[in-house]
């Protein structure tokens, strides 16, 4: 084992539950969360509420490297999360929002300027990473890597729920079409890709219940890291 704190990595297209999955680990296991993806929102929020072009790889880096961001985990394990002191809400987990996320991580300038911040969350007694490039790119040497797929339409129906219980306005079809894009953007762009690592152990999710993905990444988290059985 590392002599750094150990690292679960869980990577996966849009919607496919790896939020969900890493809230309950971490709180399960006591450990912190990295949401990355969060991180590309904020600088994508960021970057709009100056009204920079998404496109200008400087500019979006220098945001993206001085980024005034703070996340602080309630005890239900809910993230609250500050950009330049004021709590950001819902604004970050708008399609739109997602979207915007996708383009600006697109760009290597931004993608160098969050590596090192991703890397700080790594503390005792353990963090679960949760993005595309975690296992790949972040912490290539993680004790274990998980891989989550599940169909398109699986995918949009539940991205659909969640935001509908978030309160926001979400309408399936144009989901359906405003996911298909990021997949196709983020795995498909020249830096970091969204692919599984080598070594990772993948799981399509398409007919499985949360319980069960869980009680899948529980089981081989135990057996990886030499933990008790959980009872
Ligand atoms: O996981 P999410 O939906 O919050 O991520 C928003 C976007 O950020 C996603 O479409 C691609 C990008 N992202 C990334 O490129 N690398 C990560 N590790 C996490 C997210």
């Amino acid at each position: 084992m590392n002599i750094l704190a150990p690292v679960i990595t869980v990577d996966g297209p849009s919607g496919v539950g790896k939020g969900t999955l890493c809230q309950w680990l971490a709180i399960r296991l006591g450990w912190h969360l990295l949401d990355s993806g969060a991180l590309y929102r904020l600088t994508a929020l960021a970057a709009l509420r100056r009204s920079l072009p998404l496109e200008d790889a400087d500019q979006v880096a220098m945001v993206a490297a001085n980024l005034e961001a703070e996340f602080t985990a309630n005890a239900d394990g809910c993230l609250r999360i500050t950009l330049d002191g004021t709590e950001v809400g819902t604004d970050l987990r708008t399609e739109h929002c997602g979207n915007a996320a996708s383009r600006v991580a697109a760009l290597p300038a931004v993608r160098t300027a969050l590596l090192q911040r991703q890397r700080n969350f790594r503390r005792a007694p353990g963090l679960i990473a949760d993005g595309r490039d975690m296992g790949t790119v972040v912490f290539p040497e993680a004790e274990l890597k998980l891989f989550l797929t599940a169909s398109a339409e699986e995918r949009a129906q539940r991205r659909h729920k969640q935001l509908s219980q978030q309160g926001l306005d979400a309408n399936l079809k144009n989901l359906a079409g405003e996911i298909a894009e990021r997949d196709t953007r983020d795995s498909q762009r020249a830096i970091a890709p969204l692919r599984p690592a080598a070594d990772a152990e993948i799981l399509d999710t398409t007919h499985l219940k949360i319980a069960e993905v869980c009680d899948w990444a529980l089981a081989l988290t135990v057996h990886r890291l030499g933990l008790p059985e959980p009872c």
